[in-house]
């Protein structure tokens, strides 16, 4: 197995210790997720009884293979943990996704999530985001529309393809990936994406992942994000706070 998926597998194996009985798990989607719905499948084997959603259709085979228990993503009220993969996490735990194809389940499970997990390799650990394109899905009729839009304002649209053919989400969407170089303003952008009509759902996730665990050679690395105490105070005043 070359360094980087001993990376991954090492990651996902940890990750994997904090599922318990009973929960409701996200699955993620991608070569490090992988490894992790691997382990959940043994711990299901063993006599685990989980409930899990899949954000992708190649997830779903892989659980379904495994005997994993399965349920539609609207079919729950919340998701007790998510464990899935990334492009590139920065020291602020936001990340940009997307690149397997899957943000948009990948985003839903994530926000769903009373924990989300991520797992990487050591190369996706970046002191800024951007040198990984954001991947932006797109309801095909607009991609023009969209890839114009994103040329117009600094970034630059590229339509990913499958051979000669638009690639598709597993919702039959298309996806532009959208260079901005590295950003200093990930949220303005983010913002900025969000708001043109034909967007589904871009790849930067912002302030959703509570942890990145990082396998680093042979050790592995746990980075745990610090919500800031401003918003917890915010979230006090507005009743939101729990416990
Ligand atoms: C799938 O859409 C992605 O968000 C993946 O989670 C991401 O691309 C990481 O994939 P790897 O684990 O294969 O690097």
């Amino acid at each position: 197995m070359g360094d980087t998926n001993k990376e991954k597998q090492l990651a996902a194996l940890e990750a994997a210790k904090l599922v318990e009985d009973g929960m409701v798990l996200g699955l993620g989607t991608g070569s490090t997720a992988y490894f992790a719905i691997e382990e959940i499948g043994t711990m299901v084997r063993n006599g685990f009884s989980v409930t899990a959603v899949a954000t992708s259709a190649r997830t779903e085979e892989q659980a379904l293979k495994l005997g994993i228990e399965l349920v539609s993503i609207d079919d729950v009220d919340s998701i007790d943990l998510t464990i899935d993969g990334t492009d590139e996490f920065d020291p602020h735990l936001n990340l940009i996704k997307g690149g397997g194809g899957a943000l948009l389940k990948e985003k839903m499970v994530a926000r769903m999530s009373d924990r989300q997990v991520i797992i990487a390799d050591s190369t996706k650990k970046v002191e800024k985001l951007g040198a990984f394109r954001i991947p932006v899905e797109v309801l095909p009729f607009t991609v023009n529309y969209v890839k114009s839009m994103i040329d117009d304002s600094g970034g630059k649209g590229h339509i990913r393809m499958d051979g000669d053919e638009f690639y598709l989400t597993d919702e039959q969407n298309y996806i532009i990936d959208a260079d901005y170089g590295l950003m200093d303003d990930p949220y303005g952008i983010s913002d900025y994406l969000n708001d043109i009509e034909g967007v589904v759902c871009n790849g930067l996730f912002l302030d959703l992942a509570e942890m990145v665990i990082v396998g680093e050679g042979d050790r592995i690395v746990t980075y745990t994000r610090e919500i800031e105490e401003e918003q917890v105070e915010q979230d006090a005043e507005d009743g939101r706070l729990h416990g």
